[in-house]
């Protein structure tokens, strides 16, 4: 059983809902797009001292079969996933789940059948024998967003075999430029970004962030991951409010929106 708290000004109680009603819940929540970008919505999982990976150097196991929920809910209402090229080598990426009842749901919105699936990389120094690649079932080809200075010629050429490749940036993809490639390639109004944190930080530092989902594993993992945001600092903090907070079990799965 999932628990929820009412928050703020609600005239609801406290209340359990059933894992069935995560997906609509989550699809019924507000993500308008700001004037001239998509929204962007990033979602992370970390133990309770703040570890992104476990010392297997992955995010699996810091959350449960609820947090696969949400993840899954998440990616079901996003137009692209987006995540930085260490991510999608470390978490073995590859092509979305086709998930008929999700697909009705995202065609009446005006979405596509299924999100597709982003890469961030500079010079383009992806392992083209992830699954994202080379699966034969995928609906959509992946878009690989890279660096114009840094990518060879010869890589830009191998990645286009298998991808929709695209330039966001002169010497390091530019945030801003990924969404706006983003929104022309594939019509996006919804990113969500699962990470890693160098990516987050990017947005994070561009204050291009307008929803932050975190799931608090109730786990201690050492060690020295990231943190969920890594990079330039931000001063004055950015705020957000709490949207969302859910209890499964010992896990804490939070939504925050940016307050603006
Ligand atoms: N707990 C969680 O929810 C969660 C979620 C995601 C990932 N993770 C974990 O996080 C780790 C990977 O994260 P990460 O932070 O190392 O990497 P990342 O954010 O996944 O990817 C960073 C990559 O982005 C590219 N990049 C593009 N523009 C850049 C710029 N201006 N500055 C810097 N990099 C830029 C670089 O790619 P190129 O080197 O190709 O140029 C860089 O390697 C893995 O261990 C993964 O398991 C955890």
């Amino acid at each position: 059983m999932i628990h929820r708290t009412a928050l703020g000004d609600s005239p609801t109680d406290d209340q359990a809902i059933a894992a069935d009603d995560v997906a609509r819940l989550i699809a019924e929540e507000s993500r308008p797009a700001p004037a001239g970008r998509p929204w962007v919505a990033i979602n992370m999982v970390t133990s309770l001292d703040g570890g992104t990976a476990t010392a297997a150097g992955v995010s699996g196991d810091l959350g449960d079969d609820v947090d696969t929920l949400v993840f899954a809910a998440l990616r079901s209402v996003a137009d692209v996933v987006l995540a930085g090229s260490a991510t999608v080598t470390a978490e073995r990426y590859r092509p979305p789940r086709a998930d008929p009842e999700r697909a009705e749901a995202r065609t009446a919105r005006g979405q596509q059948p299924m999100p597709r699936i982003a890469v961030v990389s500079n010079a383009g120094d992806i392992d083209l024998d992830l699954p994202l690649f080379t699966a034969t079932d995928r609906s959509s080809r992946p878009i690989v967003l890279v660096a114009s200075g840094r990518i060879e010629k010869s890589r830009r050429e191998r990645l286009a075999e298998v991808a929709d490749v695209h330039d966001a940036g002169d010497e390091a993809v530019d945030p801003e430029r990924a969404l706006a490639v983003l929104a022309e390639a594939a019509g996006a109004r919804i990113v969500l970004c699962e990470g890693g944190p160098t990516l987050n930080g990017l947005l994070l530092a561009a204050d291009l962030v307008d929803e932050w989902c975190l799931t608090l594993g109730p786990h201690l993992v050492g060690g020295d991951s990231a943190r969920a945001a890594h990079g330039p600092g931000i001063d004055p903090p950015s705020a957000f409010a709490l949207h969302r907070l859910w209890r499964h079990d010992d896990e804490l799965l939070l939504r925050y929106v940016r307050r603006r």
